[in-house]
């Protein structure tokens, strides 16, 4: 008999049918594939993909945007940049955002279009952007006056080019989305995009060049009335200036980290912002990353240590904050499920940290989770985006595996790296 804290989560691990991991017939399954049998041939630590689980979260995105006339699709590529996944969102229609010539070239390898590329960021050089240009891609979005200068020696430089993408002028519209401050991107003081005064000055000086809007105010938010008041000022934007045909809304959705129901409120979506849109009576196109991938993900980990001090116990495991640095620098709450094939209700509160050289090396703190010991396996939730795209090589550590689920069969998509590779760029 399980109580308490644990009845309830083994309902959920049992029960939830959406549920990525399920206990079937005593085994621990991800999408149907053996959990155990995928660590032993690939090893930990392993972010493992499902493609069932993306197409979901596509699906709920259109099932709200797409009563609007014209509605387009975006990932944002910084939250994964594997090919395999770009080119599974890419084929079912998604379009794909980046910010620099390196994604670029991810996004064409995965198989994106050039005219379904949206080019953003507010570093942008000017080689970079000819060299969007000429590649034909969808849009620019301009971050700020100087580059829309840049833009316009690029233009005259050129001597009357064929075929421009479209530019967009990226808003900043002093919106608090309440989430962490490293990810709030429309406040003044923020560095991206230009406030509405000098959208204005931009939009009255431009001769027609610019007939788009942006603006993208945070990420993982929850606060749909930051959506209301930043899409409200956009569009008092647009209603000054006709030529204004297309709005890129960004991204920002936040998911449900702590499995306690707290994700982005759809219906409210649906009732408070999407009226809005609608109003701005034109294609609209949102850039995704977090929503679409971040549930789809799973990092499996392996228990090395159940270290008991006086005062803490720490469960040690092979990931770490070089193949997941999300709670070191952001704080962030990732779910950790132990993967036991019997449950047991033996509970224990402990941090799961990896074996990395600061105190910052966690997981999580103060967790209470179902007791473990050495070689058990350890999931760590919601971790498909900005989990292997922010990995690094601190401590020498090797970029994890990562593989790909599909109805029955499993991919490696990224192979492990190895000390070679590191090595292979320093023998110069
Ligand atoms: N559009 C722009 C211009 C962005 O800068 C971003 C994310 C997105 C769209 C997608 O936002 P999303 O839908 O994923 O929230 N490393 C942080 C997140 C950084 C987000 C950066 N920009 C984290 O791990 O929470």
């Amino acid at each position: 008999m399980i109580t308490g804290f644990f009845h309830e989560w083994f309902l959920i691990f049992d029960e939830r049918s959406d549920d990525m991991i399920k206990r079937e017939n005593n085994k621990i399954k991800i999408e149907g594939m053996d959990v155990f049998e995928l660590v032993e041939k690939y090893d930990t630590p392993l972010y493992c993909y499902s493609e069932k689980a993306i197409s979901k979260q596509m699906k709920t995105i259109h099932s709200v945007m797409d009563s609007l006339r014209e509605f387009h699709l975006g990932f944002a590529l910084k939250a994964n940049n594997n090919i395999h996944l770009i080119n599974y969102m890419v084929k079912n229609g998604t379009w794909i955002d980046i910010v620099n010539k390196n994604e670029y070239l991810l996004a064409r390898e995965g198989g994106t279009p050039p005219e379904k590329i949206v080019v953003n960021g507010n570093g942008k050089t000017k080689a970079f952007i000819r060299e969007m240009i000429e590649e034909g891609v969808f849009s620019i979005n301009i971050d700020s006056k100087e580059e829309y200068e840049v833009i316009r020696e690029i233009l005259r430089e050129m001597d009357s080019p064929q075929g421009l993408p479209a530019f967009m002028l990226r808003v900043n519209p002093d919106v608090d989305p309440h989430t962490h401050p490293y990810i709030s991107t429309g406040l003044k003081e923020n560095k991206f995009g230009v406030q509405m005064d000098t959208a204005r000055a931009i939009l009255l000086s431009d001769n027609g060049l610019i007939t788009g809007l942006h603006t993208h105010i945070g990420s993982n938010i929850y606060d749909i009335g930051a959506y209301q008041e930043a899409f409200e000022t956009l569009l008092d934007l647009k209603k000054d200036f006709s030529r204004l045909n297309f709005i890129n809304i960004g991204g920002g959705w936040g998911i449900d980290y702590e499995k306690n129901g707290k994700h982005i409120d759809l219906d409210a979506y649906t009732e408070h912002v999407l009226p809005i849109l609608k109003q701005f009576d034109c294609p609209v196109m949102m850039e995704i990353g977090r929503f679409i991938l971040g549930p789809s993900g799973v990092l499996l980990s392996k228990v090395l240590y159940k270290k008991v001090t006086e005062f803490k116990t720490f469960v040690v495991c092979d990931a770490n904050m070089a193949n997941m640095i999300r709670p070191a620098l952001y704080n962030a709450y990732h779910h950790v499920k132990p993967l036991h094939v019997n449950s047991s209700d033996d509970e224990i509160t402990a941090d799961i940290v990896g074996g990395l050289c600061e105190t910052g090396d966690r997981i999580a703190v103060n967790r209470d989770i179902e007791d473990v010991s050495t070689g058990d396996l350890l999931a760590i939730l919601d971790t498909g985006a900005y989990g292997y795209s922010m990995a690094s090589n601190y401590n020498a550590e090797s970029r994890p595996a990562e593989i790909l689920i599909s109805d029955d069969e499993c991919r490696l998509i990224r192979k492990r790296e190895t000390v070679k590779d590191l090595l292979k760029k320093m023998k110069v």
